[in-house]
This record gives C-alpha cells, structure tokens and sequence, in this order.
C-alpha cells in the first residue's frame, strides 16, 4: 500500500509549488491538487516553454502521470477550459490524463461578482482576493447551496443553477453592486460545462485509495501556503480552504494514515500578495530590489507581491502545522547580490519577546527581532550539486534546519525544472 506524499507552501503562496510539483512529478504516477481554485497561479519553465497552471495539477507536463482535481478544489469550467487550450496549445496532452472529481464544487459567473462586490462593500479592509469567485464559491460550499461537477448531468441542473444564481442576484443587488455582464459570462460558462462532460469525471476518493491499494504512487499538491489556510492564517486576510497538510485527506478522500512524505515549500525570503499582517516587510529599497530581482509580480493577477526578509517564526509555525518532513528551499538565487542576508529569528509584541506565530499578528504591532548572515555573492544559477554551493548559503541552510528541526532536501537555483540541487 503507498502513501500520499504532499507538497506545499509554507509561507504566504507563491513559493514555487509549481515548478517543484513538475520536478518531482516524474517520480510518481499521479498529481492530485486537494484545495484552492483559479485563485492560485502555478508556473512551470522547461527549456523555451512556460506556463501557469491554475487548476489543473502540475504534473501535467510530465507524459506518464494522471492528475486529479480533487473534490476539495472549487472549479470554475471557463477557466479549466481555456487553461487545457493553453497547455494543449505549447504541445501538452490532456486528454485521458485529467481525473475530475465529481464532488468538487462548481465557481458559477455569478460567485465571481460576488467576490467583486463583497471587496468592494469592504473598501479599505478589503482582503486583496485575486477575484475569482474563491472565498462566494466556498461560502455555498459550506452553507450546503453549491452546484458540484457531477452535477452537470442531470436533466434539472439548469433549473439548480438558475436558482443559486438569483440567490447571489439578490445578494449582489443589495450590496448596491453594478456595472457587470453577467448574460456574456453565463452564455462562456454553459459552453465550458458542455465540454467538461468530454472528461473523465470519477469519485476520486475511491479512484485514489485503489492507485494506493495497487501501489501506484500520488503527490498531493497544496495550493496558496499556510499563512493563508482558514483556520491559522492571518484571519481574516486569507483564502477559504485549508491549505495545511490536513486538507489534502478532506480535500482527496484518504485517511491521515496514508499520508506519506509532507514537504514544505519556502522562499530563501518572504513574499505576500493582498492585504494582512507581514511582521517582516520591507518597505526600503532592499524589498524592491527584491521584487526586481525575484520578479515578484503575481502569476494569476499581475499584482505587485510584497516583500521581506525570511521569517523563521513563521517557518517554524507552519512546519509544526504541517508535520513537514523535509524543506525545499526556493529563489536562493534571488539573494545572490546581497551583501547581507537577514532572517527574523523572533517577535516582540507588546513589550514581550514571542517564539511563535500569535493569534495577535493582525491587531498588535510586531517587531522582528533579526539574525545577520554575510551573502554568498556568487551567481549560483548554473550549480547543480550541494557540495557546489556557496559556504555562506550552507550556513544558511544549516541555520534554517537547526532553528525548524528539519532537514532541507532540496535548493532551487532558478526557475527551469533543470536549476534544481538535490541533495
Ligand atoms: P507557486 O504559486 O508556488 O507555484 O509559485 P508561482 O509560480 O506563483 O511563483 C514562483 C515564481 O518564481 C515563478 O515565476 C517561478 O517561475 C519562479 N521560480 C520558481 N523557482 C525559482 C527559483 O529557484 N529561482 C527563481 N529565480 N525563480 C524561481
Ligand atoms: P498560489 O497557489 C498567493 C491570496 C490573495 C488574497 C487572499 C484571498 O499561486 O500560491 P482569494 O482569491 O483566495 O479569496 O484571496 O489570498 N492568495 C494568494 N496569494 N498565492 C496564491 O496562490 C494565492 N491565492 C490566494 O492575494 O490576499
Ligand atoms: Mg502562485
């Protein structure tokens, strides 16, 4: 019997997920995403091709690997579709390769709106969601009012439809919202959901557990990161799922047993998109040249990411979080022109020295209490073996794993599948 390995990001999204899904994808038979929807933007470069993967997993570049949507994802048909043109379009397979899972539930045109005009009705405390329907869809998840995938067959699943969507009218009409088409949209998301019929369409939860049964082995691939999970991100400025380690058995169907290898995703620094607490920002030029050198803009919105130094509070929360088994460090090649590298090795708050993440993050101000490493000054973009690297960025990789207690298996050196040190 095999277990589900999982791969996730740590921090606040963003951290590379995509691109170490695609590498070690070739090591198993199957991708499965557990969580998220079009709100996250995976990117994966191989040679002179790049693509950013929204929903469907990132092993499907990788020939011999199925990929499941799992039931705990939110689906939104218009822009699955438009992502399986793409991926067909620079030469991927789709076709045979895709499991959906029945119980996944369904973004409609109208959860998207929502979205728009609940940040809208926030003003300034807005969350900063990427507007793709994310957190509206999920609400119906969990109020037991949403359309699901396995849905789209039967004969009354326009008069369902039709209902859900003049409960979000309603809704959308007295928050005063206007200004959108709604007729265009629905007319795209009827069209996408007749294709979708085209795919394979499973429980995956049994189509899962029998892969482990004949030992076939899964990735499970996290979407966002932990600082962003619903339940110990920094509430309210997260997204609606949990994208800890647990989520990938709700949002899979397997049972926390079979849960194998959890390895944690993080940034040689630290990067959020939206609104909410980030102890370490940087604000001076160092976050900016950060942001240039890391090109920090986001995959699925083209915002502008926030940047800041390593916080090791943080990692060290989130790793407990996750029981994370090993660490995967990403961009340390982002840090190659730095004189000096610093990582927050605590808070205060309030006059009081914390080694933890707080409840408090939101409201209180914190002050990080930082540690100095001296940079490697090297470009090591074309280093392919740990022995290779820098001894500064050794030091820093043993401080990381002596400050969290776990091992870093792997340091990424560059966005390409093939600028991986595997150690
Ligand atoms: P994900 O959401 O976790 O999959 O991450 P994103 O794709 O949103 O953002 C990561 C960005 O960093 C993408 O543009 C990647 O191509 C890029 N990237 C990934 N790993 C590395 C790396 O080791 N070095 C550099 N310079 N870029 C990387
Ligand atoms: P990947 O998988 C970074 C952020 C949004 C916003 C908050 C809520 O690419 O790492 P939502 O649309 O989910 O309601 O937005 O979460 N967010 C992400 N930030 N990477 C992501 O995904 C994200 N998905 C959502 O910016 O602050
Ligand atoms: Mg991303």
């Amino acid at each position: 019997m095999k277990s589900v390995d999982v791969v996730l990001g740590l921090q606040w999204g963003d951290e590379g997920k995509g691109k170490i899904v695609d590498v070690l994808a070739s090591d198993y038979k199957a991708v499965a995403r557990f969580q998220g929807g079009p709100n996250a933007g995976h990117s994966i470069c191989f040679g002179d091709k790049s693509f950013v993967l929204h929903s469907v997993p990132s092993g499907i570049f990788r020939e011999d690997t199925l990929n499941f949507i799992g039931n705990g994802v939110v689906l939104d048909p218009i822009i699955l579709m438009e992502e399986i043109h793409g991926i067909e379009a620079i030469g991927g397979k789709v076709d045979g390769r895709l499991l959906i899972a029945k119980r996944a539930n369904l973004i409609l045109p109208t959860h998207r709106i929502l979205d728009a005009a609940n940040e809208a009705h926030k003003g300034k405390s807005k969350i900063g969601s990427t507007l793709k329907g994310i957190g509206p869809a999920y609400t119906d998840k969990i109020a037991r009012t949403g359309l699901r995938v396995g849905d789209i067959c039967s004969p009354d699943f326009r008069q369902k439809y039709e209902a859900l969507r003049d409960w979000h009218l309603i809704q959308i009409n007295a928050l005063g919202y206007t200004g959108y088409d709604l007729a265009e949209s629905e007319a795209k998301w009827f069209e996408a959901i007749e294709a979708l019929k085209a795919f394979r369409i499973v429980d995956n939860e049994v189509e899962i557990n029998r892969c482990l049964s004949e030992d076939v082995s899964i990735l499970a691939e996290g979407a966002q990161g932990s600082l962003l999970d619903i339940d110990f991100g920094t509430y309210p400025f997260v997204t609606s799922s949990n994208t800890l380690c647990a989520g990938a058995c709700t949002g899979l169907g397997i049972a926390p047993a079979r849960i194998g290898k959890v390895l944690g995703i993080f940034k040689a620094y630290c990067t959020r998109v939206g609104s909410g607490p980030f102890p370490t920002e940087l604000f001076d030029e160092t976050g900016e040249t950060m942001r240039r050198l890391g090109h920090e803009y986001g995959a699925t919105t083209g915002r502008a990411r926030r940047c800041g130094w390593l916080d090791l509070v943080a990692l060290k929360y989130t790793v407990m979080m996750n029981g994370a088994t090993s660490l995967i460090m990403m961009k340390a090649d982002v840090m190659n022109d730095f004189d000096t590298i610093k990582v927050c090795v605590g808070y205060e708050m309030g006059g009081k020295k914390l080694d933890y993440f707080p409840y408090e993050a939101g409201t209180e101000e914190i002050t990080p209490v930082y540690r100095e490493f001296k940079g490697w000054k090297t470009d090591i973009s074309g280093v392919r073996t740990y022995d290779a690297l820098p001894q500064e960025l050794k030091d820093y990789v043993a401080f990381i794993e002596d400050y969290t207690g776990v091992p870093v298996g792997i340091v990424s050196v560059g966005p390409d599948r093939d600028q991986t040190v595997v150690r």
